[in-house]
């Protein structure tokens, strides 16, 4: 059995007071542990970057627990607070957003070293020319500005910026979807890398069932603030059971048409047979009945 290093309890968060307050998350449960992926899926406003930003500690959690190594993060002070804030990093979707345009990628780099006290100048020194190392980017981009960078490098940039904090858990929110496709399987694999070189968790946030099936270890899928299930990826993705699930593939597999089908609607929704055969099956047909809409878009 592998041992949880994150874990998430009965966790809520509500944005807001009174009239105007909305609960976004309810009654989560999940973990996580050392050297694994997990991969959180959901459509749009389900609560995903929620989770993300209470893990992270920037959400107003109204209930639950999170905990770090079994540590209730909430119940900590001063110096362990900081440590383990700190072994929680979140890398976002825009790389622009999120990496200054005026500073150098080695002022990028030397800022976090810098608030943790890592050593010396030439300790730091050193330590950057590795964290670039470790996410495969030339040292003679030092010099220069996120502007002089392509969208693949700047994500990377972000990526060595949070190591640079020693994270044992990454959360990764949307980290991809702001990139081209190839740069897109480039940054993918360099995160499996990271979690087998340094035994990283990472919680990966996305819209892609291609690359969540690709990339992760264990998925959960997330629905109006509530998991709606949970699983190793293989079990989830071949025979998922909640009808949610079935659509969230369905879409994936043919994001134009599937969700505007309503017979194909009706047959996800219905609980039961959902292997992949089946709804290839169904996706085949819904193709059929939408024939020119879809005409030319692969098998
Ligand atoms: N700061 C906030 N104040 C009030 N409501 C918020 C706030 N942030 C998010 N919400 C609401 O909480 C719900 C969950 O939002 P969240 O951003 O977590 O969704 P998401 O799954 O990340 O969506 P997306 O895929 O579009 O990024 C949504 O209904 C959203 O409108
Ligand atoms: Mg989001």
């Amino acid at each position: 059995m592998t041992v949880s290093l994150l874990t998430i309890d009965g966790l809520a968060v509500r944005y807001g007071t009174g009239n105007k307050a909305k609960q976004a998350l309810e009654d989560c449960h999940l973990s996580l542990a050392a050297g694994e992926i997990l991969a959180v899926v959901g459509e749009s406003g389900s609560g995903k970057s929620t989770l993300a930003r209470a893990v992270a500690g920037i959400a107003p959690v109204s209930a639950g627990r999170i905990r770090l190594d079994g540590q209730d993060l909430a119940t900590l002070r001063g110096d362990a607070r900081r440590k383990a804030r700190r072994s929680i990093q979140m890398v976002f979707q825009d790389p622009d957003a999120s990496l200054n345009p005026r500073h150098s990628i080695r002022t990028i780099l030397s800022e976090p070293l810098e608030v943790i006290g890592f050593g010396d100048r030439a300790a730091r020194t050193a330590r950057i020319a590795a964290l670039m190392a470790l996410v495969h980017l030339d040292l003679s981009l030092l010099d220069r500005r996120p502007a002089g960078l392509s969208g693949g490098q700047k994500q990377r940039v972000a990526i060595a910026r949070a190591l640079a904090m020693e994270p044992r858990v990454l959360i990764a929110d949307e980290a991809l979807s702001a990139l081209d496709v190839s740069t897109q399987a480039a940054v993918a694999a360099l995160f499996t890398e990271l979690r087998d070189r340094l035994g990283l968790a990472i919680l990966f946030i996305s819209h892609d069932m291609g690359m969540v099936r690709q990339l992760a270890d264990h998925v959960c899928v997330i629905r109006g603030g509530r998991i709606a299930e949970a699983g190793p990826v293989a079990t989830l993705m071949q025979r998922p059971t909640h009808p949610y699930t079935n659509l969230l593939l369905a879409a994936s597999l043919d994001p134009k048409g599937a969700l505007a089908d309503p017979e194909l609607l009706a047959a996800l929704t219905r609980p039961g047979r959902m292997d992949e055969d089946y709804l290839g099956r169904l996706l085949a047909a819904h193709r059929g009945r939408n024939g020119a809409a879809n005409a030319g878009e692969g098998p």
